[in-house]
């Protein structure tokens, strides 16, 4: 590789040194950040609420929930629970979350229900004969699916944030799946993708296409197994999946179809409660995903680069291109270091640390793109249409965003039996094969090998974003798009965007490998683009991405805001 001559050899080898960084001491894994007192203006009380999800049924479940004397993480049971039923095909009670949460008291926290790889895992069985990944086991059927975690951090949170028991909260998803309700385009559209996978498992073609076809336009559609199952969550909490009736219908049915599941991998499973990762950023405090995500690491470590640049003094391509030289360290740290902080020691202290930034911003030349040829080697994704996310502000200022999912569109498309569950294919997330990417082109290193009971990486980074005028609860899904998107969701907040300008902003994203920018058409004007193929970027233009949902408080008119992307027409941000 063949170097500018105006490359900086000082500032490269300060780089290679903190970006390869074996010598430095690891932490435990707890991020060590310090907390910042919040600021003052959050404690107000808005006086009424937002929420913004990717359907309107789950929006308007949230608010079902809210006026039966729910709080924000009530309806966020309801809204997550009617997602399950009305988009199947992004997340569900086969699948798991992460959520951030801030209670209007102050107290900050993190959810992390997901998924858990069986007790006996064995990573041969996603390798071909050749040691190629084997995509159809990591992808489809029960070897694919991980124990999944959204049943039980939905009961965490009504345990321990909410106000209601879960038979209030999930009635209306269990209400949805009984009574029926009419598939939109994108979950039909979703079904039609995936028919001969559905068609491999008699119980998924039973669910997903009723009379041998997917639901037509218009047509309702009814899925009592699913709220049968609700009914048992709702009744006896935790054992009501994971013990008893469901768990025994749920290990049978992956067993006879090839995958090693036990009751006992079920009867263990625990959501768990994290330390966010924080950071500061002109003047807000930006609360996000720890580790099993890599989203927050990755956002706060771009966040601390660009804090030591006058981003608002540049033109638009002098500032792109210093966001998209942030998000390229950050994302080659990403592949190299991070994985299940039950694991795995990371280096976090220096991940996160502004001195670290420091160097990194450094190597960062004024005018050119640095090639990722050029760091330390190591990653890369699509931008599916899997997962989904939602925020939420109640009347009193309880916040929460939660980002799930089944991983790719409709999961491992495995239903167990009568239970109505869709499992995940989340076990495509750990690096099954080091150093070969998986269904997004993410490559990983051993820190997320598969080992039993261990949670696979992620790049869900819901995130709440705290300022004494404005705050604002941010998230979206699309695999490794997903923290671009809400660093770009950030960068606007703080520039003074709206919730909907947030929301329908346009998008581009780079990810260390491959070593291009992906971008959304209009992102750039001309000028613009001209000015980044002359420093030396690769402009690849692809179909829009993601599906943002956002809510926003503005704490002196003590407004709220709320904004569903518009990429997709079925989402729903309304205030009430
Ligand atoms: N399964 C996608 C993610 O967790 O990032």
């Amino acid at each position: 590789m063949k170097l500018s001559g105006s490359w900086n050899v000082r500032a490269l080898a300060l780089s290679l040194l903190f970006t390869g960084a074996s010598a430095f001491a690891f932490a435990d894994g707890a991020p060590r950040t310090t907390p910042k007192p919040a600021p003052a203006a959050v404690a107000q009380k808005p006086g009424h609420a937002a929420i913004a999800s990717a359907n309107f049924l789950a929006t308007e479940a949230g608010f079902e929930v809210l006026s039966k004397g729910g709080n924000a993480f009530d309806a966020a049971i309801a809204v997550a629970s009617t997602l399950s039923v009305v988009e199947p095909e992004s997340s569900g009670i086969g699948g798991g979350f992460m959520g951030v949460l801030r209670t209007a008291g102050g107290h900050e926290s993190f959810i992390d229900a997901r998924e858990t790889a069986p007790a006996a895992v064995n990573p041969k069985d996603y390798l071909n004969a050749d040691g190629t990944p084997n995509r159809d086991t990591s992808l489809n059927g029960p070897l694919s699916a991980g124990i999944p975690g959204e049943p039980a951090g939905l009961v965490l949170l009504a345990q321990k944030y909410g106000k209601l028991p879960l038979t209030v909260s999930l009635a209306p998803a269990i209400h949805a799946a009984r009574d029926g309700f009419k598939p939109d385009p994108r979950l039909r559209g979703s079904i039609a993708e995936r028919v001969k996978d559905l068609n491999r498992w008699p119980a998924s073609a039973a669910k997903f296409l009723p009379g041998g076809k997917p639901p037509a336009e218009g047509e309702l559609w009814r899925d009592p197994n699913q709220a049968r199952t609700l009914e048992a969550l709702a009744a006896h909490g935790l054992a009501g999946f994971y013990q008893g009736e469901t768990a025994e219908a749920l290990v049978k049915a992956v067993k006879a179809a090839g995958g090693d599941w036990t009751l006992k991998d079920l009867a263990t499973y625990r959501a768990k409660e994290r330390t966010p990762v924080a950071v500061d950023y002109h003047g807000y405090h930006i609360v996000t995903a720890p580790p099993p995500s890599s989203g927050g690491v990755a956002i706060a470590e771009i966040l601390n680069i660009l804090s030591g640049f006058d981003l608002a003094g540049l033109d638009e391509a002098h500032r792109t291109h210093l966001v998209i030289e942030a998000m390229r360290r950050a994302f080659r740290d990403h592949n190299d270091y991070l994985g299940d902080p039950d694991f795995v020691k990371m280096p976090l202290d220096m991940l996160l640390s502004p001195y670290y930034a420091d160097g990194l911003r450094q190597s960062i030349l004024p005018d050119k793109a640095t090639p990722s040829s050029m760091l330390p080697a190591v990653s890369a994704r699509d931008p599916g249409m899997h997962t989904t996310h939602f925020s939420i502000i109640d009347k009193d200022g309880n916040m929460i965003g939660i980002t799930t999912t089944v991983n790719y569109i409709l999961g491992s498309t495995f239903v167990a039996g009568d239970t109505g569950v869709l499992l995940n294919d989340e076990m495509d997330d750990f690096a099954l094969v080091p150093n070969m990417p998986n269904v997004y082109g993410l490559l990983g290193s051993k820190a997320n090998a598969p080992e039993p009971g261990k949670r696979p990486l992620s790049s869900m980074s819901p995130s709440l974003v705290l300022g004494k005028d404005r705050s604002a609860v941010i998230g979206s899904p699309g695999g490794s798009t997903i923290i671009t998107q809400v660093l770009e969701g950030i960068l606007a907040f703080v520039d003074g965007k709206s919730a909907t300008g947030i929301a329908a902003q346009k998008r581009y994203h780079h990810q260390f490998l491959p070593d291009r920018v992906d971008v959304e058409d209009g992102v750039f004007d001309a000028a613009t683009a001209d000015a980044l193929k002359r420093m030396g970027y690769d402009l690849h233009p692809r179909e829009p991405w993601g599906y943002m949902n956002v809510v926003t408080w503005d704490h002196q008119t003590n407004a709220l805001d709320a904004a569903s992307d518009p990429r997709r027409p079925s989402g729903l941000g309304k205030v009430q």
